[in-house]
């Protein structure tokens, strides 16, 4: 019997993010933390530091920057490269980070209740969309009574993903029943290859 081919892996899995990273084409990592964030942090509205988990933190330079603004920074990704980014970066910027190579859907329930904060930066959008309503369960068991989601969505209108699109009203009707929508607008100043397809939200946990 011939030995069979084995599967190639899903375009969502770590192995293909990983091989991503590894072939020096991370076409989505802006080499800055999100404008919207920028905007977010020097704010007189900018949240108080606290707990901070980043889904899906890529090479960090999101992380970073909260790191910078006094959060107490957990960044999780599956991808070894983009940890081992992340830790360099950190370590260039001198900021201590905890970082963990994991799933963020396994964070629970170790990671359950500890964060004040979650940071969502096309994290949600590189995730199949039929987890959507696991990924709101996620953040929601993540957080504190009371805590906040932080998130830049990508709500680009193309087919096919990743990034898969989404739009302000599929935001609200999956968060609304764990959060209530603080603000959901808009981004004036995303980058140019992205503007007119961001929505920032703050939403807090009920
Ligand atoms: C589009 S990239 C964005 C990275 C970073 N947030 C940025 O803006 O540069 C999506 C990231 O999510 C990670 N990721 C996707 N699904 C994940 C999962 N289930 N658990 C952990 N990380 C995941 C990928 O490895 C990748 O680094």
């Amino acid at each position: 019997m011939s030995a069979q081919p084995s599967p190639l892996p899903s375009p969502l899995s770590s192995t293909a993010w990983e091989e991503r990273y590894q072939a020096g084409t991370p076409r989505w990592d802006l080499g800055q933390p999100a404008p919207a964030f920028k905007t977010l942090l020097e704010s007189a509205s900018a949240p108080q530091p606290g707990s901070a988990i980043v889904l899906g933190a890529g090479r960090g330079h999101d992380a970073i920057f909260f790191a910078q603004h006094g959060f107490a920074v957990t960044a999780v990704d599956f991808a070894p490269s983009a940890i081992q980014a992340l830790d360099e970066q950190a370590q260039a910027h001198n900021r201590s980070l905890r970082l963990l190579e994991r799933d963020i859907f396994g964070l629970v329930p170790e990671f359950a209740g500890q964060f004040d904060y979650a940071i969502e930066h096309t994290c949600f959008c590189a995730i199949d969309p039929a987890l959507r309503p696991a990924y709101v369960e996620l953040v929601a068991d993540l957080l504190v009574p009371g805590g906040e989601l932080l998130a830049v969505f990508f709500t680009h209108r193309r087919s096919g993903g990743p990034p898969f699109g989404t739009t302000p009203a599929e935001v609200r009707q999956l968060f609304e029943p764990h959060f209530e929508i603080i603000s959901l607008e808009p981004v004036a100043n995303s980058v140019p290859s992205r503007q007119g397809e961001e929505h920032f939200g703050r939403l807090r946990k009920r």
